[in-house]
């Protein structure tokens, strides 16, 4: 299992659920938004073959602030292409947009070297039926020692007083993972997707709850850091990418 990582060293974020649709992609694309904006420079790695994170990434302007894309899908067993599994040496953060339809065994290479799981899930009742096997099977298959990969659960596309969101909310509560946002539906998620930029980037005034909700992963995330007294030699910061691309062949 990933030892907690401190400050110096790579935090390597997987978003994960096999249900498609949940979400999976545009909680990947804001968090690295979120990370590129407050710097340094984070990695977003793209293992699902349809690339969409890597889509958003080319409408990205090159006047926003960096994000190292890494189209790990494109990866075969055959090619090695290195240059690819290597992320810059200021970062700091990788964030892993992974496939719907995973299975175990992959799964479970997935998240063996990831320091954090987040776990998008949407208030319908086959989202909830689905993630409630899921989360199941996460937990005894891999057997997570919750202790180094630290697991929380992001609600996403909610509607305030719905009863699909009151469900969601009791079946959440009732697993000894935590919930550390409450993402609402809203078309600010679809024009930031459209146009290469996070919920983070939109005018305040109109995006405010939206970049509220993306500060407390971000505050869940960091509280998994080690503080930088506890810092390693720097000649010990990871630059090589595990080979999360080998899941797919
Ligand atoms: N909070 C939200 N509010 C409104 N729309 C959202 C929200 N989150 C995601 N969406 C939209 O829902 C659709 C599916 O989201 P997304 O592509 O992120 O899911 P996914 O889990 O990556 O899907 P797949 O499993 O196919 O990769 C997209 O059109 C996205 O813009
Ligand atoms: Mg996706």
């Amino acid at each position: 299992m990933a030892l907690k990582p401190n400050k110096n060293e790579l935090q390597r974020i997987i978003i994960l659920n096999p249900k498609g649709g949940c979400g999976k992609t545009s909680l990947a694309t804001n968090l690295a938004s979120y990370y590129a904006l407050r710097g340094p420079m984070p990695a977003l790695l793209d293992c699902d073959p349809q690339g969409a994170s890597m889509r958003w990434l080319e409408k990205r302007s090159k006047i926003r602030p960096p994000i190292h894309g890494v189209a790990a899908y494109k990866q075969s067993m055959q090619v090695t292409r290195t240059w690819q599994r290597r992320v810059p040496q200021e970062t700091r953060k990788i964030i892993v947009d992974t496939p719907a339809g995973l299975e175990s065994p992959q799964i479970h290479d997935l998240i063996y070297d990831a320091s954090n799981v987040l776990i998008p899930v949407m208030p319908s009742p086959i989202d909830i039926r689905y993630a409630a096997h899921f989360i199941a099977d996460l937990l005894l298959a891999a057997q997570l020692d919750l202790g180094s990969v630290r697991v929380g659960i992001v609600a996403n596309r909610t509607r305030k007083n719905t009863i699909c969101l009151r469900q969601l909310l009791r079946f959440l509560s009732s697993l000894k993972i935590p919930v550390i946002a409450v993402l609402r539906d809203s078309q600010n998620y679809v024009r930031a997707a459209d146009e290469g930029v996070g919920v983070c980037d939109l005018p305040l005034y109109r995006a405010k709850e939206d970049f509220v909700a993306m500060s407390q992963i971000v505050a869940w995330l960091d509280d998994s850091v080690l503080p930088a007294e506890e810092v390693a030699p720097a000649k010990t910061v990871p630059t090589e990418l595990p080979e999360y691309s080998r899941l797919l062949h």
